[in-house]
């Protein structure tokens, strides 16, 4: 076996990424180095402790988990209660964290876990990535520590908050501008392949077959996540977005990705957070991204389901 890849994980819980970070604390593929919460799908409030429960379940309380940003870097936090309910966990009834919050915020978690390994983190971050881009804009000395980011985010095609952005970009586009341009390997894993992670009735089977903690909890979280994403979108197989991008590090050969170009629109009143990926080299730009374009649907839901198992 490989070494392990130690890995930060910033997120938004959020139902998808309770799957993101039940997948990665589940493989052994990835050393889990620290958890930290963005103000996104819900509060702040909400996200750091439901990031806390959702290791808690999995019987997982040695992680660290710090809160970052409560707002994006230059605009006001929007949520998306209309899916994940109004504390970012709808659905099961939320046992209590096991575990206290960090003392540390996420920038500090941050340089800490960064400066204490032995070889450079990859950072996964499945929400708006405004804790990335601080720990990115005050730490250039830190850049060369920094493995690769990888991100739930974007689209190459349509986005689902409006018509041309994605949520987690349209939430803090200036921060994923600055992420971007740091020439930091940045892996993008946009809605044009997490709509292809469809939570199908064999997908809810399967996890609900999963007999213990973790697998009652996230059958749960998925009744709640497709009723509202049929709800929303007509979309009754909800799409699993976030675990896709742990999947880029923790089942590689699910994954096809290309070498392109990215540019972020910050100013369009219309467009403020639409990913601009130029598959075709029509601008003649240089790459500076990773695209995901594909994945292996049944491979990463054996991976997932595989990870559930071996969590409490
Ligand atoms: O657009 C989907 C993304 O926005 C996912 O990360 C989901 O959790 C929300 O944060
Ligand atoms: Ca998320």
């Amino acid at each position: 076996m490989t070494t392990p890849i130690p890995v930060l994980i910033d997120c938004d819980p959020g139902h998808d990424d309770a799957f993101a970070l039940w997948l990665a604390l589940g493989s052994d593929r990835l050393d889990v180095r620290g958890v930290t919460a963005v103000g996104g799908n819900a509060g702040l409030s909400h996200t750091e402790r439901n990031a806390r429960v959702v290791l808690t379940v999995a019987g997982v309380t040695d992680v660290p988990v710090a809160a970052g940003a409560a707002e994006p870097l230059e605009r006001e936090l929007e949520t998306a209660e209309w899916i994940h309910g109004e504390n970012g966990l709808g659905g099961p009834e939320l046992p209590p964290a096991g575990f206290e919050l960090d003392s540390r915020d996420a920038t500090a978690l941050m340089v800490d876990v960064l400066t204490s390994s032995d070889e450079p983190v990859a950072i996964i971050a499945t929400g708006p990535i405004t804790n990335v881009a601080l720990l990115v804009r005050d730490h250039p000395e830190l850049h060369e520590r920094i493995r690769e980011i990888v991100w739930m985010g974007g689209s190459t095609e349509r986005g689902n908050v409006t018509p041309y952005a994605e949520f987690n970009a349209w939430v803090d586009p200036e921060a994923l501008d600055i992420v971007v341009r740091s020439g930091i390997r940045f892996t993008m894993v946009g809605l044009n392949v997490t709509h292809t992670a469809l939570v199908t009735p064999e997908v809810r089977e399967r996890v609900a077959a999963v007999s213990n903690n973790t697998g009652r909890f996230g059958a749960e979280l998925l009744d709640f996540f497709c009723a509202t994403n049929n709800e929303v979108f007509g979309m009754p197989e909800g799409p699993l977005h976030d675990p896709v991008a742990v999947a880029v590090l923790a089942a590689p050969e699910t994954i096809t990705s290309v070498h392109t170009r990215l540019d972020v629109e910050l100013v369009g009143p219309e467009t403020r957070g639409a990913t601009s990926v130029d598959l075709d080299g029509m601008l003649r730009r240089e790459p500076n991204v990773h695209v995901v374009t594909a994945l292996d649907v049944s491979a990463f839901w054996d991976r997932v389901v595989a990870a559930l198992r071996t969590l409490a």
